[in-house]
């Protein structure tokens, strides 16, 4: 990049908050996918009117921004495809306000979900979405995702609980949108635009979120089963009498992945398990373990054992978010690729989708894992490939072709939490027909020159 302009941007955030040599220009190269491309610059803005100024400079000049969190999505959506600017929020990482007579909370963008628990238990209360990735993940990026996780299924995603954010648009101008109440019947609401848009119309730069009460009491409740089909008919009789916290599935071989993660948890080595978190006052949740229980039972589980001893939930959910990376034990040879590795499908069709899974494994000959949000028809599957193998590639695109289409003529899309980014780039038009030209008009109305995260979502 021009000296002249990385001078302009060392006026705006200071030296010490533009990085320019090659060695941390590569770091920033990368997320958790498959995909890099090495940016010109990297900038850490502290402020909603340094952002501003930024993005001013990048548009009179045509350069590619791309806004970034803490770098843990697994589409490539904060990778610079088109070189430029990379803005790293992260230092943008204040809990501004918390507001417990309205039940919300004010953040910055780069503050971390679990950092913001951690700050709201203090007072009793909770962000309910939770990602695998919550001890790294940043509020921003959960946003610019619509990250949904384990609690979902009760809570509902990172969408349900967004009251208001402050925007600042390619040319630099900012909008203030929402405010907080719980209710607004006021037309079109431009925060749900931003909701999802993997930073393509615009900068988040500020958010306040809707909070909870924290539970007087939580358990949770594990349900072996000797066969996976009885573990995804579950889930439908569950959800038919109680709303847990989260119904998570893992199978025979994530099972075997945690356990060598972590020996002490000592899952039981079935065909499949079913983890249900439950909470509420203590009777409520005395009444949701003995209808799971049972519900459990005579979905012919055996063994379903159930705790609400502190030490023994967290180990249990800590086994439950290693298993994306704990699938890489399973064999040394093979490495874990993110890719189709995020369906979604109506509960009534996960028995299905799980069957489909295992047939279109055996027609590839590639190992596919099943876990993930069973709760919400939210299957991750993690398959294992030989990257040095080319043909194994090619095996995996027909793979990941199949288990999308197998999804979406089930009912079910090709994404339910991480997005598109690079990764499903390809496949919008598939996904939103005669929508995406409306959204590549609404696009080009916030970001005229194509300046913001250029080429993802097919745009
Ligand atoms: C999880 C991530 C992969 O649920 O979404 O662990
Ligand atoms: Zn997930």
């Amino acid at each position: 990049m021009e000296e002249v302009l990385v001078n302009k941007l060392a006026s705006i955030v200071g030296e010490e908050n533009v990085k320019n040599d090659i060695i941390d220009r590569y770091c920033y190269s990368v997320d958790a996918s498959i995909y890099r491309s090495i940016p010109d610059v990297v900038v850490f803005p502290l402020s909603t009117e340094q952002v501003s100024k930024i993005l001013k400079l990048a548009n009179a000049n045509e350069l590619p921004v791309t806004p970034r969190g803490a770098g843990t999505g697994l589409c490539g959506g904060a990778v610079p495809l088109e070189g430029g600017i990379v803005l790293d929020l992260t230092k943008m990482n204040k809990i501004l306000e918390i507001d417990l007579d309205n039940f919300c909370v004010r953040v910055e963008p780069g503050v971390i979900q679990n950092q913001l628990n951690q700050e709201l238990k203090k007072h009793g209360f909770f962000f309910p979405p939770t990602p695998g990735s919550k001890k790294m993940c940043t509020i921003g990026g959960m946003i610019s995702t619509n990250a949904g996780g384990m609690t979902a299924v009760k809570y509902g995603v990172t969408r349900n609980f967004v009251l208001s954010l402050k925007v600042v648009l390619a040319s630099g101008e900012v909008l203030d949108l929402g405010g907080k109440t719980l209710k607004r019947s006021l037309g079109l609401d431009l925060i749900q635009l931003f909701v999802g848009a993997e930073g393509t119309l615009g900068v988040i730069t500020e958010a306040l979120l809707r909070i909870i009460p924290l539970p007087e009491e939580t358990a949770v409740i594990v349900a072996p089963f000797g066969d996976i089909s009885d573990a995804a008919k579950t889930v439908n009789s569950v959800l038919s009498c109680t709303i847990p916290t989260a119904i998570e599935i893992m199978d025979s071989g994530i099972i075997k992945a945690v356990n060598s993660y972590i020996p002490e948890l000592n899952l039981p080595e079935v065909d499949a398990v079913l983890y249900f978190e439950v909470g509420g006052t203590r009777e409520e949740v005395k009444k949701q373990i003995e209808l799971i229980v049972e519900t459990c039972k005579s979905n012919k589980s055996r063994n379903v054992q159930w705790t609400s001893d502190p030490t023994e939930k967290q180990m249990l959910w800590q086994g439950r978010e290693a298993a994306g990376g704990a699938i890489m034990n399973l064999d040394k040879r093979l490495v874990r690729v993110y890719e189709a590795e995020d369906v979604c499908v109506p509960i009534s069709k996960i028995p299905e989708m799980v069957k489909r899974f295992q047939e279109i494994s055996k027609k590839y000959g590639i190992p596919v894992c099943l876990y993930g949000h069973a709760g919400d028809g939210n299957i991750h599957s993690g398959v294992l490939i030989d990257v040095r193998n080319q043909e194994e590639w090619g095996k995996l695109k027909n793979l990941t072709r199949e288990v999308y289409e197998t999804a979406m003529s089930l009912g079910g899309n090709i994404s339910a939490e991480h997005g598109i980014g690079v990764l499903r780039a390809e496949w919008m038009e598939r996904i939103q027909g005669a929508g995406l030209e409306y959204i590549k008009r609404i696009k080009k109305v916030f970001d005229p020159k194509g300046i913001l995260n250029p080429g993802k979502l097919g745009m």
